[in-house]
Formats: C-alpha cells, structure tokens, sequence
C-alpha cells in the first residue's frame, strides 16, 4: 500500500501522543440499547491494541447511524463504549459530546495507554458538510490522525477527512489504522490482480446500486453470477414473466445491454423459489425461471441455481461475493445465499482467495457462523463497492503516502 500507517510510526513517536482515531462503530444498537453484531468493534483491536501498547493517548471517534445532524439519544455511542472496554479488558471512558470543554478535559485527562471515546460525530451538523471549523476542534485534540474506518472511507466528512488536512497542517501525521491497510490489500489483489478464474457473485434488491460495480467487473471477470431480486430485471430483459416479483423498470434496457456485452460470462438463475409473499410461512415453491407465476414473486435462487453457481466456484481461484441470493432474512428463503456461503467456504479449503465485500451478504455470511472460513469480509458496505468500482476513497486519498512522510 502506498499510504503510510501506524507501523510506519516510530515508538517514541507514539509514546505520549494524544492519537485521535476515526474508527467505523456504526454497529446495530438492539431494542435493549446493547451491541448487537459487534465485528466492525472487534475489527479494530490490532490497531487499538498496537497504540495503547505504544504508549500513545487514544481519542476515538466514530459515526453512529444517521442522525440528523443533532442528538438523538437511540444513537449514542455509549453501549459501544461499554462493548469495546469489555473487548480490550480495560477501561474506556465515554465522553457525552463530540467537540467542547467536557471532551477536552477528558482528553487532557488521558494517560499514556488511556482511551476515551467520544459521542457520535454526526450529532454535530458540521460532520457530514465536512465542516473546518469541526475539523479544526476535533484536531487540536491530536498530535497524529489514524483512520481505521474503512466502512465510513467513501466519506469526504470532517471526521474522515477534514481533520486528517487539520491534523497534518498542526504538524502531524495521518495514517491508516490496520484494519483499512487489511482492507486495502485484500480488496486491492481482487481489484488488480486476480489469480484466475475469478468469478464474482452479485445479489441484492436492485441493479441501479450495482451498476457501477458490475461494469467495472465485467471486463476482468471471468464469470459473473447474479442472484438476488437483481436477477428478476434480467429475466424482464430477457422477455421472461416477472409476477409480481421486484422489478425495476426504468434498469431494463441498462440489463438488457449488460446482457448483449457480458456474453456468457453472465451466469443468471435458472430457477427460482416463488412465494405469494415475503413473509415467514408464506406458501412457496420452486420453479424455472420462465415458469414464474403471475400473482408470485421470486424470493430466492432454486436448487439447481444453486447447484450451477457452486460449479462455476468449484475451480475458481479468486471470488468476489456482494448481496444476499434472496430474502436471507426469513429462514425460508435463505436457502440460496446459505449454499452460496457454502460454497465459498468450500472454495477457501481448496485455496481461493474469497473476499466478502461488507453490506448484508457480511451480516448472512456472519450470522451464518461463517466469518472466519473466508479469506476476508469486509467491514465496508458502499465503501467496498466504491473501491471495487474503482473510484477513490476521500478518507483515504486524504493520508500521508508513505514515500513522502518524513521519517517519525
Ligand atoms: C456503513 O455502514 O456502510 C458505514 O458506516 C457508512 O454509513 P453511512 O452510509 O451512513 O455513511
């Protein structure tokens, strides 16, 4: 990677430093106000640990849902706070503000070792107008900036970005945490540098969010498989009944030139599950897909979708998997992206570099017990899918390159 990170930072650098860190802890708050699927808290341990362990004074910052640009107490980071201290084993102390006199003592209080985390940026209205005056307060907190937000990098915010050009301005310097240089080198071998055959899965609601990415990945990969409610917009194209399956009109012509470009590189269902609605206990049923009935929708990929999807996988030396095959959510219709985890799982044993890039195929691939059996799952979301598109990260075009950071 050619952006510097804290390993590029010397210890005495960091002994005694006061390091404000963006981190991504915009993480499901349950009904009972506790954490739910904590991977994007414990994602960035190494970096939190190598810093503590350095001797350096940790302020965390982060993001917390969409607030409006004011408090709204549901979308405090606190719970967080309490997850995080029970994750690292020692205390982490939690600020009820982003910038002012109650953040700043705490931050004066730090020890060396010490971390605070402070309330939810985008409580402050400046946070997502990339605000200076906001930059400025959150980087006279810092000697040194890292960004460890890989999930929030497709963000030009002050906290992603405006603080990092605050930071540097102080004199300091600004630096990716581990989890984005993690980030950037898994996805960064599938963007450029494939070991081939490379197929790429694709799912998910709709075409208009993926356009980008599978144009982008069209040209290099070898095999392209759609699921999802995506698929029903290629069957539309291709004159096939629909029911009353998602479908978006206005991306018909868009797939049906998507369809005359990819060849046979494009692997669509060849059959689908059908239900009278998307509901647990629905009435379904599995048909091929030009045999969808007009009063159902299409749910999830069939059986012998399935069985094809694993055959193209089965030599494949890199894959890249975005969006649910179906209606992962109900148990019904999570048949589909269950043997596509599967699959992967199998393709990682037999060497693949298999990546999963963030957004809800992350959270089925998660919940589904099997993070750990693939070579890597991305925190990011849309930060993923920009990077695979190939546009540039604002929070992470905005770090020190390493070839120009002075020795520190
Ligand atoms: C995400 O969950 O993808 C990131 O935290 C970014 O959140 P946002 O889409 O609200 O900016």
């Amino acid at each position: 990677m050619d952006k510097a990170t804290v390993e590029d930072l010397s210890g005495s650098t960091l002994r005694g430093a006061r390091v404000l860190v963006r981190v991504d802890f915009n993480v499901p708050i349950e009904g009972d106000g506790s954490v739910g699927d904590d991977t994007r808290i414990r994602a960035t341990l190494p970096t939190l640990r190598l810093l503590i362990e350095s001797g350096a004074r940790l302020i965390l910052v982060s993001h917390l849902g969409r607030p409006k640009g004011k408090p709204d107490p549901k979308l405090s980071l606190r719970p967080v706070a309490d997850r995080l201290s029970e994750l690292l084993g020692s205390p982490v102390e939690f600020v009820g503000e982003t910038v002012g006199s109650e953040a700043k003592k705490a931050v004066d209080a730090l020890a060396e070792g010490g971390v605070v985390l402070l309330e939810n940026t985008r409580f402050q209205g400046g946070e997502k107008e990339n605000d200076p005056e906001l930059a400025d307060a959150l980087a006279s907190f810092a000697d040194l900036y890292v960004n460890d937000a890989f999930g929030a990098a497709h963000r030009a915010h002050a906290s992603t970005a405006g603080v990092a050009e605050a930071v540097r301005r102080n004199g300091g310097s600004a630096v990716a945490g581990l989890l984005v240089a993690r980030e950037l080198e898994a996805l960064g071998r599938v963007r450029e540098n494939p070991e081939r055959p490379f197929v790429a899965i694709l799912g998910g609601a709709k075409i208009s969010g993926k356009i980008d990415v599978i144009e982008a990945l069209l040209p290099a990969a070898d095999r392209m498989c759609i699921g999802g409610a995506m698929a029903n917009t290629f069957f539309r194209a291709m004159g096939l009944e629909t029911g009353r399956s998602l479908v978006e009109e206005d991306r018909v012509d868009m797939a049906r030139s998507l369809l005359d470009q990819a060849g046979d590189k494009l692997v669509l269902p060849i059959d689908v599950v059908v239900a009278d609605r998307v509901e647990a206990g629905a009435e379904s049923a599995e048909v091929p897909r030009d045999e969808i009935p007009k009063d159902r929708m299409a749910v999830d990929i069939g059986p012998e979708t399935i069985e094809r999807f694993s055959e193209v996988l089965a030599d494949a030396r890199t894959v890249l998997w975005n969006g649910p095959m179906g209606v992962f959510e109900i148990e019904a219709f999570a048949g589909g992206t269950l043997e596509v985890a599967r699959a992967l799982v199998g393709a990682t044993k037999r060497g693949a570099m298999t990546v999963i890039g963030g957004g809800d195929s992350a959270a089925a691939i998660t919940g589904m017990g099997m993070a750990e059996k693939v070579t890597h799952l991305s925190t990011g979301g849309g930060a993923s899918l920009e990077f695979m598109e190939g546009k540039e990260l604002p929070g992470i075009a905005v770090l020190d390159d390493r070839d120009t950071m002075e020795a520190t």
